[in-house]
């Protein structure tokens, strides 16, 4: 079976061309420069951007597979969360391949492709425990079966993923955020300043990281010079407590879990924050004391990918058909609620 596959939701344009043998036979990820100077994605140029990409690709994927539209079986593209304008632009190219072709459409969550992700290249023992983590998304899920997902926390105000690219903003480093915090915080001490654990004490699982980011503001607007010195012990004392309200969460889940006499072995980091080498670290040692594996997706499927999304299609039409032209793309769309 062979499954072409779009990503659209944010600002990468992706598509792929994937078999059920796990065979990658063309990915392509464009990652819009279009919005670098603004330090953040504008939804109105993404759009546009996946508009004059997205054609380009697909041909250029079908010629890398040496394949033609006819040999595709199944078409599917990300409907929901994310920018709507990009949703409709890659959602309503993909339903018109299946069309043309006459053959099925299937929509995918984007969350759920994150979740599935990890399943690509580990052998998973569910229940898992999962952290999606992205610069849209902070969640935590407990993992039941493709298409069987709780969520038992999450961000009640920015994401993770969203804090570094705004801290990364302030200090006046580049778009992503994420990267150039990671980069600039090995330099710095992570003890340099003191900044706030939000929603310490609470006994539930959902996070907040905004204070976070506006305590950096007022520090950053009393510096007259923001220097290296100070741009490293900044993003090292940010990349720092997030790592400890991460920890401090995944200790609470577990707790959580065993009083629910759920059992479970494994914990996977999924989205473009699970790339950060000192989080994941961090977290290991913590899953090595309670006797945790922590597992990954591939790394190009941490970021946002059309891989993924033609992986998510596979795992579900093993689990049931899915063929749905009429799915509503939608901006706000959930999962394991
Ligand atoms: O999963 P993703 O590509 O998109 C969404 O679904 O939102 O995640 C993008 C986010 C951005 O906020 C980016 O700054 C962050 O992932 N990110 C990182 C790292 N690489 C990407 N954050 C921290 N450390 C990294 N190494
Ligand atoms: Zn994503």
């Amino acid at each position: 079976m062979l499954v072409f596959s779009v990503e659209t939701s944010c600002d990468e344009t992706s598509v792929c061309i994937i078999n059920d043998k796990k065979t990658i036979l063309s990915h392509i990820i464009y990652s819009q420069k279009e919005h670098n100077k603004y330090g953040g994605v504008i939804p109105e140029l993404a759009s546009r951007a996946h508009l004059e990409i997205l054609q380009k690709i697909s041909k250029q994927s079908l010629k890398e597979a040496k394949i033609s539209l006819k040999d595709i079986d199944v078409y599917c593209a990300t409907c929901g969360p994310g920018l709507i304008g990009g949703l409709l632009v890659g959602s309503i190219f993909t339903k018109a391949l299946a069309i043309g072709n006459k053959k099925p459409f299937v929509p995918i969550n984007h969350l759920e492709a994150h979740l599935l992700s990890s399943s690509f290249n580990n052998e998973v023992n569910d229940p898992h425990l999962s952290f999606l983590l992205t610069g849209g998304h902070t969640q935590i899920y407990l993992v039941k079966n493709v298409e069987k997902y709780n969520l038992l926390g999450e961000t009640l105000d920015d994401a993770i993923g969203e804090a570094f690219d705004k801290v990364s903003k302030l200090l006046g480093m580049n778009y992503p955020g994420g990267p150039e915090v990671e980069n600039a915080a090995k330099n710095g001490d992570d003890m340099a300043f003191d900044l706030p654990h939000p929603l310490k004490d609470s006994k539930e699982l959902n996070f907040s990281f905004s204070g976070i980011k506006t305590a950096i503001s007022l520090i950053v607007k009393n510096k007259k010079i923001i220097d290296e010195e100070l741009k490293s012990n900044i993003s090292a004392s940010f990349q720092n407590i997030v790592t400890d309200i991460l920890i401090k969460k995944f200790n609470m889940t577990l707790k959580y879990l065993k009083n629910q006499n759920v059992n479970i072995t494994q914990i996977s980091l999924v989205g473009g924050v699970a790339a950060n080498k000192f989080i994941y670290n961090k977290l290991e040692k913590e899953c090595l004391k309670n006797n945790i594996e922590i597992i990954l997706p591939p790394k190009n499927m941490l970021s946002d990918n059309a891989a993924m999304i033609g992986w998510a299609c596979i795992k579900k039409l093993y689990n049931n058909n899915i063929n749905d032209l009429y799915f509503k793309e939608n901006p706000r769309l959930t999962l394991g609620r």
